[in-house]
């Protein structure tokens, strides 16, 4: 077996998210569990978020009571925007959360209602308040901003830098909508990795221009300490316009297995729920090629 390779599926949040129709629990609960008997070990659950911002993520607290009973071992984690959510997802039972925040002001604004230094401030206060609760920072829009275009690498090394200093230790950065390309996720990666040694960085790719599966093989490459994916390539965020879905992790986990790398995850039993996923989520924009082209021809391989 080769390489280890860390696949965070977060398509319960980010995926979930996108989709206007309320998606019943118990459907929510089979996906993730679906997941977990995969083999992923790392799942973001869903966010605490205002419920008039993404009425869908309602019900994030009782999920992650459901399956923390069922799953001491996993590693759940969600999404908080704010102190406010912050405590709810400690109270549901989380030990890990993504409070969000964007590299771009505008991008801040239109998502989180705060401007950057508001959001820094938040993450202080989440330090001081929860100091057990582990924090993975989500930047949002390192790789290009719907409004803003291309930002300056220094400019996140400058924002990593004061999170740093609050004393958060690890980093998910965002390809929000989906404008990153392989030289790009190489400099940040390669940059990032050398000002921050033995620090966190995540990678979290959109698949809005069909490079998903090569930037996440490229950020791997670079460093990444995990990639993040979601089912049935389903995933957006409503507030930045253009997002389409996050690489899929079933055609993820398929690439990573045939080259030989230790997922963890068997890609038959995944293939299974991103299946149900799609049948049962009519209105979901799923994008992953192994469930939207199901006819993949059965070709013998002579060793
Ligand atoms: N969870 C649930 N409710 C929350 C909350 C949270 N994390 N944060 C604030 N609220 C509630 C407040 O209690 C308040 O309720 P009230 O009207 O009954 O008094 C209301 O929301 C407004 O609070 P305020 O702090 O003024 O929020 P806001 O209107 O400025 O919105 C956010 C800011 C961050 C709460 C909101 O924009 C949000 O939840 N955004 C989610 C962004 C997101 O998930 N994007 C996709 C992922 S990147
Ligand atoms: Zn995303």
């Amino acid at each position: 077996m080769g390489a280890k390779v860390k696949v965070v599926e977060i398509g319960p949040r980010d995926g979930f998210q996108n989709v206007k129709e309320f998606i019943p629990l118990d459907v929510k609960l089979h996906i993730i569990d679906g997941m977990v008997e995969a083999g992923f070990k790392k799942i973001q659950i869903g966010s605490f978020v205002s419920p008039k911002a993404i009425p869908q993520m309602r019900d994030t607290g009782d999920i992650a009571k459901t399956i923390l009973a069922l799953y001491p071992e996993m590693e759940f984690f969600a999404l908080v925007p704010n102190l406010y959510g912050a405590k709810a997802a400690k109270e549901a039972g989380l030990k890990e959360i993504t409070p969000v925040m964007s590299l771009s002001e505008s991008h801040n604004m239109a998502n989180v209602k705060r401007t950057c230094a508001e959001s820094i401030e938040e993450i202080r206060k989440i330090r001081e308040e929860l100091p057990d609760l582990k924090i993975t920072q989500d930047i949002a829009t390192v790789f290009g901003c719907p409004f803003e275009g291309e930002l300056p690498v220094s400019q996140l090394v400058d924002l990593v830098g004061k999170l740093h200093d609050l004393g958060v230790q690890a980093f998910t950065l965002c390809d929000t909508v989906g404008l990153a390309y392989p030289t790009l996720i190489e400099l940040v990666f390669k940059t990032i990795k050398k000002a921050f040694p033995g620090v966190e960085f995540n990678v979290h790719i959109h698949d809005t221009r069909n490079m998903g599966l090569l930037n996440s093989y490229i950020a791997m490459l670079s460093g990444a300490d995990s990639i993040q994916a979601a089912i049935g390539g389903l995933g957006g965020c409503p507030f930045a316009p253009g997002a389409s879905g996050n690489t899929s992790s079933e055609d993820l986990i398929y690439m990573l297995n045939k080259c030989g790398f230790d997922t963890g995850v068997d890609f038959d039993k995944l293939l299974v729920t991103a299946k149900y996923a799609k049948a049962m989520i009519p209105d979901g924009n799923f994008s992953g090629h192994q469930i939207c082209i199901p006819e993949k021809p059965e070709v013998q391989v002579q060793e």
